[in-house]
């Protein structure tokens, strides 16, 4: 069991592993900067008791993460300044049960972190903070190092022993071999922290500390949020202010590239990675505690549709290797297995069953192996045609859902190979699996699942594409147009995010309706589909979507006077002719008196005569357009269902995870 320990004695902690170190916004006028899905982060400097401090803040911050919880501190009176740390796999409370049995020295600097796992399973020893092999650098991350792999190799050359899984961990070394090499002056740490952050690629927040440094804290941001509360000669450092609101409301936003040092006499600097002094925009922050978790929406939800641009982003990171392929998180099959796979299904439940919907388009097309898409609960009982040829996907936000486990159970006992896409790193579902494939959303609050989908389709992506890849099917080149294209996604995200005014007025006209409808085709179907399923969920309304073509089968008698039809229109770039018999459609419930809710893209003016309603969204390949057209529908139940004076966060009869059959 990990306790709390002085970290410049080499004992062996952590998991008892040999070898282990010891190891809708209320004020849209206020910016915590970008915001980002994973890990808590809490710094203090200053009077008082910094360990009481840090905990309180990443109590305030563990809707964050909840992997595991760790802190480090700088007791004030060593001579040589020893920092001390203490973490713990598991809620908060685990590592609070080890610090009361074991109460840490009084300290004035400390740094927390509760954690989402991204690299490495949820264990102690993959707890943050990390530390440097001598024991004077800790260090806490938020983030994902997209280049670790090569510097831990760097490390590992230079003969540095790794005590963790985690990319984090390279910081650490880093860290320390650079302030060695740094003149001695003031701002020593700082400075080499922008050395190490010059080097590092993809997101991070970093927050350190050194133990020949006791008065000061530093922290470096690329990607990921951090901003800086100010107090009466003391100073803190949060992913969110949540984390300070207890203890001062001013505040100061960290740019992007951008490094922070925090110090007792010299006040707060910041700079960019270069050096060169910036000045950082202050703020006050007049939320209250609960508002503040929220990042100043209303509802978690809304927060989490927010912060989908960033991750979709996340989802992507690391994703390709230094030859330019692409990387799952684990894989224990090997290229002969998955050039063999003849058939594949895609198991999952609710929102993640739509994603697999969706998959289904993509994967056969770059594929072409046949993908059957199969809600988990009626995968196992009917028997379904499985063996060691088959590959079996398996999607699921939590990576607990019985129905979904149960499925790869049957799966796994038909020696079917089985592929997870999970947002929970180290849940049983990835954990039972053959290969995974993380999705980086972060912890979802709110019980229906927003950027959870969003990743999802994503994460589908990457695996169409990397079967693709393996078996040869598909060029080098065609797969980097696709990633290209992927990349993009963010940005178009982002585009129809800022556009949604009208959508949550048109919301509020729709608040007293008792029944509608979703149209869709192609990949837009799943999209209507998942447009319905969330009405239902969130605004208790009737809804149905239907595939497009089937509206003349049945139902369109369904359609009154005033019925609202919101009709997903494919691309005009879509090959056949989708796009006009769509717009066909449009047509005809608009002739039996339907109000048209018209989404559609950029440039395509086919649909302006028929749309009662029109929302635009960004010219976005075929395929990968779901991403972006399912957004307004998100924000469109969401902002129904708050209309109508609903719980958005947690609606009747729900649960986030359904861990019973
Ligand atoms: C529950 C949730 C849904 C979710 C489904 C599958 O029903 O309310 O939002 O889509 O479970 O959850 P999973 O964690 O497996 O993705």
């Amino acid at each position: 069991m990990p306790q709390p320990g002085n970290a410049a004695q080499r004992v062996t902690k952590g998991d008892g592993e040999p070898g282990s170190l010891p190891a809708s916004r209320t004020d849209r006028s206020i910016s915590t900067g970008s915001v980002g899905p994973m890990c808590g982060i809490v710094g203090y400097v200053g009077p008082q008791d910094a360990l009481a401090v840090v905990l309180e803040g990443l109590r305030r911050l563990e809707y964050r993460g909840y992997d595991s919880a760790g802190v480090a501190v700088r007791v004030a009176d060593a001579a040589d300044g020893a920092l001390i740390w203490a973490k713990k796999a598991g809620k908060l409370a685990n590592l609070e049960k080890v610090l009361a049995e074991q109460p840490l020295p009084a300290a004035t600097l400390g740094l927390g972190h509760t954690r989402w796992a991204t690299h490495g399973a949820p264990t102690d020893r993959n707890a943050h903070p990390h530390l440097s092999a001598d024991g004077r650098v800790a260090v806490v991350h938020n983030g994902i190092i997209e280049n670790f792999a090569a510097l831990r190799a760097e490390c590992e050359a230079a003969g540095v022993e790794f005590a963790s899984e985690t990319d984090t961990e390279v910081v650490a070394h880093l860290l320390a071999a650079t302030y060695e090499q740094t003149p001695r002056r003031e701002g020593r740490l700082a400075e080499a922290m922008r050395a190490v952050s010059r080097r590092l690629e993809g997101a991070f927040t970093l927050v350190a500390t050194h133990a020949a440094e006791p008065d000061t804290l530093v922290g470096s941001r690329r990607n990921s949020p951090l901003v800086v509360g100010v107090g009466e000669g003391e100073y803190f450092l949060g992913s969110d202010v949540s984390a300070f609101i207890a203890h001062t409301r001013n505040a100061l936003e960290l740019g992007q590239d951008q490094v922070v040092e925090l110090d007792r006499t010299r006040g707060v600097t910041v700079t960019d990675f270069v050096g060169t002094v910036v000045q950082p925009k202050a703020y006050t922050v007049d939320w209250d505690a609960a508002a503040a978790e929220k990042g100043g929406y209303d509802w978690f939800m809304l927060k989490e549709i927010a912060e989908q641009p960033r991750a979709v982003a996340d989802t992507l990171l690391g994703r390709l290797g230094p030859r330019g392929e692409l990387v799952l998180d684990e894989v224990r099959l090997s290229d002969q297995e998955l050039r063999d796979v003849d058939k594949i299904f895609v198991v999952a439940c609710g929102t993640a069953y739509n994603a697999g919907l969706i998959a289904k388009y993509a994967i056969e097309h770059w594929t072409r192996i046949p993908v059957e898409v199969e809600l988990a609960s009626e995968f196992r009982y009917r028997d379904p045609v499985l063996d060691r040829s088959t590959l079996v996907v398996v999607i699921s936000q939590s990576g607990e859902t019985m129905d979904t486990l149960m499925a790869l159970r049957h799966a796994k006992d038909q020696k079917a190979r089985v592929l997870a896409i999970c947002n929970a790193n180290g849940s049983t579902i990835p954990r039972e699996s053959d290969a995974v494939l993380y999705t980086h959303a972060g912890p979802e609050v709110a019980v229906a699942s927003t950027k959870g989908f969003l990743t999802q389709l994503v994460a589908c992506y990457l695996v169409g594409l990397f079967l693709a890849q393996v078996r040869g099917v598909t060029f080098e080149d065609e797969v980097y147009a696709v990633v290209a294209d992927l990349r993009r996604l963010p940005d178009a995200v982002a585009a129809v995010l800022e556009r949604m005014d009208p959508v949550r007025e048109l919301a509020r006209s729709l608040a007293g309706e008792d029944k509608m409808l979703f149209l869709g085709r192609h990949v837009g179907y799943p999209v209507a589909l998942e447009g319905a399923l969330k009405l239902k969920e969130l605004a208790y309304i009737h809804a149905e979507g239907f595939a497009a073509g089937e509206l003349k089968h049945g139902p369109i008698a369904v359609i009154d006077h005033g019925t609202p039809v919101v009709v997903i229109v494919p691309s005009p770039r879509t090959r056949g002719s989708v796009h006009g018999k769509v717009v066909s459609n449009i047509q005809e419930v608009r002739a039996r008196g339907a109000r048209t809710i018209v989404i559609a893209e950029e440039g395509d003016d086919d649909v302006l005569p028929y749309a009662d309603d029109l929302i635009r969204v960004p010219r976005t390949p075929t395929l990968l357009a779901p991403v972006v057209t399912t957004v307004p529908l998100q924000v469109l139940a969401c902002e129904i269902a708050a209309t109508r004076g609903l719980d958005v966060d947690q609606p009747r009869n729900l649960a986030k995870s359904v861990t019973v059959e």
